[in-house]
């Protein structure tokens, strides 16, 4: 996607030094755009266990990076060994994280050590531009229900959570895709945005990234969602993912299961769009099943803003002494999504309709 007229994915490898791995810093939007540059593993996994990065997809894509990174300063056993251990520790949640790993691991395991690195760089590659095929796809798969909901030029009023948009991915998004191929295609659309407290990633990047393509949008708080689906101000809710059981329970950013409720309530359709690799195949039962990350109570205890002086400051609003718990993704039951979005099209969020979309995978259960 573009950045002011200039084409970029979210992570590439740098023009003049082809090791080293260019990332948007996304701590920093909306207020700048800052493009540093890793080229150790631990500045790898810094980035992501300190959102540099975020997003299940983007965050599998950079690990994978991290790896190869790691392989071109030792290609030993031992150090592939670290590397997988080091970047699986990063985030608990999401599923594309092990996935990508797995994929470097046994692809790099049985190579000839001279060919490791030139190996891990070509397969992390393939990775991202798999990611953008991938992601391009889910759009056009999530296009056939705007369209549908587009009649006579209609505005579609489509709600969304937390930020699965082009920065979550290596382009385009997952929940944002179709919204970008709708609005491309000059259907009306318009997106609310949930602000998603702690972080803020819907206000902070869901916004930046939906102004700079010029898709009409509108934030508001996390509370709003229920009230503006009860008055007919939504017509559908497309979310992102960062873990999938195989019977179709989600798990997406804290919140997402309250929008998934009112949205049963008011009858709105509720969509999730993920790849297959936010898809995992072993376990079946969300609630029980998914690590949900705990993350540091300054992210509640706290807001990080610009000030009217054109600083960045961040401020206490929480009462010293108060008690604060962070849990930063939910549990969506399959019985409240309406459909899921994936790159072969979209199916109930149920076991059988998995493994029938996906039966290489559903085949292992
Ligand atoms: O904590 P984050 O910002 O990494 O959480 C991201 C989300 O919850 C996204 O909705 C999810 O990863 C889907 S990204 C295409």
């Amino acid at each position: 996607m573009k950045i002011d007229g200039t084409a970029f994915r979210s992570l590439w490898l740098d023009e003049t030094d082809r090791w080293s791995l260019r990332i948007i810093d996304q701590t920093k939007l909306p207020w700048a755009v800052e493009m540093p540059r890793l080229t150790t593993l631990d500045q790898v996994a810094h980035a992501i266990s300190a959102m540099l990065v975020r997003g299940a997809p983007l965050i599998g894509a950079t690990a994978a990076y991290g790896v190869a990174i790691a392989m071109r300063a030792d290609p030993s056993d031992a150090a592939l060994q670290q590397a997988i251990t080091t970047l699986s520790a990063t985030r608990p949640t999401a599923i594309n994280l092990r996935w990508a790993l797995n994929r470097m691991e046994s692809l790099l395991r049985d190579h000839p050590k001279v060919e490791r690195a030139e190996a891990a760089y070509a397969e992390a590659a393939a990775i991202c531009d798999e990611d953008v095929a991938t992601n391009h796809a889910i759009g056009r798969h999530g296009l056939g229900l705007i369209r549908s909901r587009a009649s006579a030029g209609r505005r579609v009023n489509i709600l969304t959570h937390c930020n699965a948009g082009w920065i979550a991915t290596v382009d385009w998004g997952t929940a944002l895709a179709p919204i970008y191929l709708a609005h491309d295609e000059g259907i009306d659309v318009h997106v609310f945005v949930d602000e998603t407290r702690p972080r803020n990633q819907g206000a902070s990047l869901t916004a930046w990234e939906l102004g700079k393509h010029g898709v009409k949008h509108t934030v508001i708080v996390d509370n709003a969602g229920g009230h503006l689906m009860q008055r007919g101000e939504i017509d559908m809710v497309i979310v992102g993912t960062d873990r999938v059981t195989n019977a179709g329970d989600v798990c997406n950013k804290i919140g997402t299961y309250l929008k998934a409720l009112a949205a049963r309530d008011n009858g709105i359709p509720f969509y999730v769009a993920l790849p297959s690799s936010t898809i995992d195949w072993t376990i079946s039962d969300g609630l029980t099943d998914i690590p949900i990350e705990e993350r540091a109570t300054t992210e509640v205890t706290t807001m990080t803003g610009r000030a009217l002086d054109g600083s960045i400051a961040t401020i206490r609003i929480v009462p010293k002494d108060s008690l604060v718990v962070n849990p930063a993704f939910d549990v969506t039951p399959a019985r409240l999504v309406s459909g899921l979005i994936t790159e072969r099209g979209v199916c109930a969020a149920s076991a059988a309709a998995l493994s029938q979309m996906f039966p290489e995978y559903g085949r292992q259960n």
